[in-house]
């Protein structure tokens, strides 16, 4: 007959049974999601704070304006009719602010180095910038454009 222990006693008349990894990661995995640790980084997105910025006709189509949110400094862009995007003002190169500038082909340029972005998704576009631009929400409601931080 087996018989359960803690496996800290040195009877002889039974085996002790070991916990693989395997079982103890799996009951781990089980305790953290009933707790719902497994959720932080979601909880952590949906904690970003909407902030009321600017009329959207601040924003002409084909341009980028430079805000200050937060204590942090955005570039709003509207590349086409009624698309705002937000973005860090930082270029990702070394760091220049992009700054107020007319879109070129929908291309915001830095004038440090000269490398290149796409205007609504922040993409890299022309070097010698490796990394897209960090990329808020924007959103228009009514007159105005509301960006998460
Ligand atoms: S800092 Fe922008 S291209 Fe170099």
């Amino acid at each position: 007959m087996e018989k359960n222990c803690s496996g800290a006693c040195e009877s002889p008349s039974h085996q002790h049974k070991e916990l693989s990894r395997k079982a103890l990661l799996s009951g781990l995995a089980a305790v953290l999601s009933g707790i719902g640790l497994t959720t932080l980084s979601t909880t952590a997105a949906v904690a970003a704070k909407r902030y009321k910025v600017t009329l959207a006709s601040k924003v002409p189509v084909g341009s980028a304006k430079t805000f200050t949110v937060a204590g942090r400094s955005i570039l709003i862009t509207q590349p086409r009719s009624g698309v705002f995007r937000a973005f860090r003002n930082t270029c990702t190169h070394q760091g220049a602010p992009l700054g107020t500038q007319k879109l070129n082909s929908g291309s915001l340029m830095c004038n440090q180095h000269g490398a290149t972005f796409d205007a609504n998704s922040g993409a890299v576009k022309g070097g010698p910038a490796m990394r897209p631009l960090t990329k808020y929400t924007a959103s228009r409601s009514g007159t105005y454009i509301y960006v998460s931080i």
